[in-house]
């Protein structure tokens, strides 16, 4: 495929869902499907790597996913710790910089202290930035941010009158990650399910169909192929767009 490098995405957020579904039409268990999506999270990580892409943020857990049955989401968790803890020399080859974002404290603790140690061990690599959502919500990731907004207003840090979409942008989880370029939600069901509301404003959409255990890189290639073919506009007209083009 041939894919023009001066428009390629910088950011590249992911919906990861089908995993249930993957598992229980082999005759599995969900948690099955959780399993061999891990599998499919190293391949996209290498991929994106292998394409330069320097920001993929992967939406892996849910505030509404604590609502799931509890043997559900001890699965996950243990997948996680488990995952995360041995995936930091693959990550540290590929020089991957792991990160997070949610409300990070609602985890078991196990998970905080893998994650913490997995962020602090790959710190200082300077290749693709992994941005894990866990426990996360964008109203979740909102309101927290309004609430900090108001203390700082409070304290005097700031005043109302300066708050501006960048300030804004500054308070949020996801203050030091551009923008997603690209949104892609595996798994056929077409809505965001509360991820990164704020920051999608202007991302290109995807609904893939393949279910997240079965995707891949030709997949991901085939997404910011199409990606390419798309005329951003921001509110403009098209001819504004291609005059304003070096
Ligand atoms: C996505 O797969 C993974 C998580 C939400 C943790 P699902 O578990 O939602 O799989 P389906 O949608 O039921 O197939
Ligand atoms: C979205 O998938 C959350 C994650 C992929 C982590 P869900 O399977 O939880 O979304 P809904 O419930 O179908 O909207
Ligand atoms: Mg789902």
């Amino acid at each position: 495929m041939n894919l023009d490098p001066n428009n390629m995405p910088k950011h590249v957020a992911i919906i990861m869902d089908g995993n249930g579904r993957w598992a229980k039409q082999r005759g599995m268990e969900r948690v099955f499907g959780h399993r061999e999506g891990t599998n499919a999270v190293r391949r996209i990580v290498r991929a994106c790597g292998e394409l330069q892409i320097p920001y993929l943020t992967l939406y892996a857990f849910s505030t509404e996913n604590w609502n799931r049955p509890k043997a559900e989401v001890d699965a996950l968790m243990t997948l996680l710790v488990q995952a995360i803890h041995d995936e930091v020399p693959e990550l540290n080859r590929n020089r991957v910089r792991l990160n997070a974002i949610g409300h990070l404290t609602d985890l078991p603790q196990q998970c905080q202290e893998a994650l913490s140690q997995a962020i602090a061990d790959t710190a200082g690599n300077t290749g693709l930035t992994l941005t894990l959502s866990l426990s996360y919500s964008g109203r979740n990731e909102l309101t927290r941010c309004m609430k900090a907004i108001a203390e700082s207003v409070a304290t005097g840090e700031i005043a109302p009158a300066d708050i501006d979409e960048r300030v804004i942008a500054g308070y949020l989880d996801t203050a030091l990650l551009p923008d997603p370029d690209i949104l892609i939600r595996t798994g056929g069901e077409q809505r965001v399910s509360n991820f990164l509301l704020w920051q999608i404003a202007y991302a290109e959409l995807f609904f893939s169909p393949v279910l997240w255990p079965d995707f891949n890189k030709p997949h991901l290639l085939d997404i910011i192929a199409q990606y390419q073919n798309r005329e951003r506009r921001y509110g403009k007209t098209s001819e504004q767009i291609k005059a304003e083009r070096p």
